[in-house]
């Protein structure tokens, strides 16, 4: 099985399976992963981790065999289909944490990008080397990187194609959290501290700092005045102010 599933009780684990090659993204990888995220949105997980198989690699990007002798068009759609099954973790239901343990290449570093947060192991080694290739990112990384961390940085990152590492990525704000214990169980536990919220609030959240990104202030503003009004509708919302002023823990419904 190229790309795996596995629900650990509130959680989703899908895990690239392709050791050998240090879990390139083949074309049928990306249509597995596609088919993944289907399981993922339809079943009842409260977040998603993403990691690789084996102790050395997270993903190194597209698959380069693959890549080769291709019709521009041909290019094109697999372009499209990356950007397309990477934007369906950004819109998930549920927040995703990519578990980075050990190479994040290319469209490695993409899905990664396209998570909600990213956390990784102290061997973590990420980078878009495309451009030593005479290519560029085409699974999102122009776009997603810099309103990550920034024009300047990604654009060090991405013209020269330099590898950065774990302490550096955790540094400029690529990685939320590095870590040296396992890289899977850390992101299970991180993500136990959103996910004890209620998901409604939460997604509430993610969607309204995701659209500050693409809006100016003022339109952002209206946003995050709806969204937050839409949050104060929820019944968790009655039962997190009426457990703060009762004195006791809120016990939430997801309602
Ligand atoms: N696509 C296809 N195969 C890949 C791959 C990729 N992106 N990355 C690694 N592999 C394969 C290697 O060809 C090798 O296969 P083989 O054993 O059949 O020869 C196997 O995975 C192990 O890789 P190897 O290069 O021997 O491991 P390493 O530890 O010496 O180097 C990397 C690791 C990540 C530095 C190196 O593999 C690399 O630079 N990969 C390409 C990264 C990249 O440019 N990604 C962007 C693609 S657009």
């Amino acid at each position: 099985m190229t790309v795996g599933l596995e629900i650990t009780g509130p959680f989703a684990v899908i895990t690239l399976n392709r050791p050998d090659k240090l879990n390139a993204l083949s074309f049928e990888v990306l249509r597995k992963l596609d088919a993944r995220l289907d399981e993922v949105a339809s079943s009842s997980v409260r977040a998603l981790i993403v990691t690789g198989a084996g102790n050395k690699a997270f993903c190194a990007g597209a698959d380069i065999e693959e890549l080769r002798h291709r019709q521009l068009m041909e290019q094109k759609r697999g372009a499209e289909l990356g950007q397309a099954v990477f934007e369906k973790i950004a819109r998930l239901p549920v927040i995703s944490i990519a578990a980075i343990n050990g190479y994040a290449f290319g469209g490695g570093l993409e899905l990664a990008l396209a998570c909600t947060l990213r956390i990784v192991s102290a061997n973590a080694k990420m980078g878009l080397p495309e451009i030593r290739l005479g290519l560029i990112p085409g699974y999102g990384g122009t776009q997603r990187l810099p309103r990550l961390i920034g024009e300047a940085h990604a654009l060090d990152i991405i013209l020269t194609g330099r590898t950065i590492d774990a302490a550096e990525a955790e540094r400029i704000g690529l990685a939320n959290r590095l870590v040296d214990t396992d890289v899977v169980a850390a992101a299970m536990a991180y993500a136990s501290e959103i996910t004890r919220f209620s998901v409604p609030s939460i997604g509430f959240a993610r969607d309204a700092v995701r659209r500050a990104l693409d809006l100016p202030v003022a339109e952002g503003l209206k946003v995050e005045a709806d969204l937050s009004t839409l949050a104060y509708r929820t019944a968790d919302a009655e039962e997190g102010l009426a457990a703060f002023v009762e004195k006791r823990k809120p016990e939430f419904k997801d309602a």
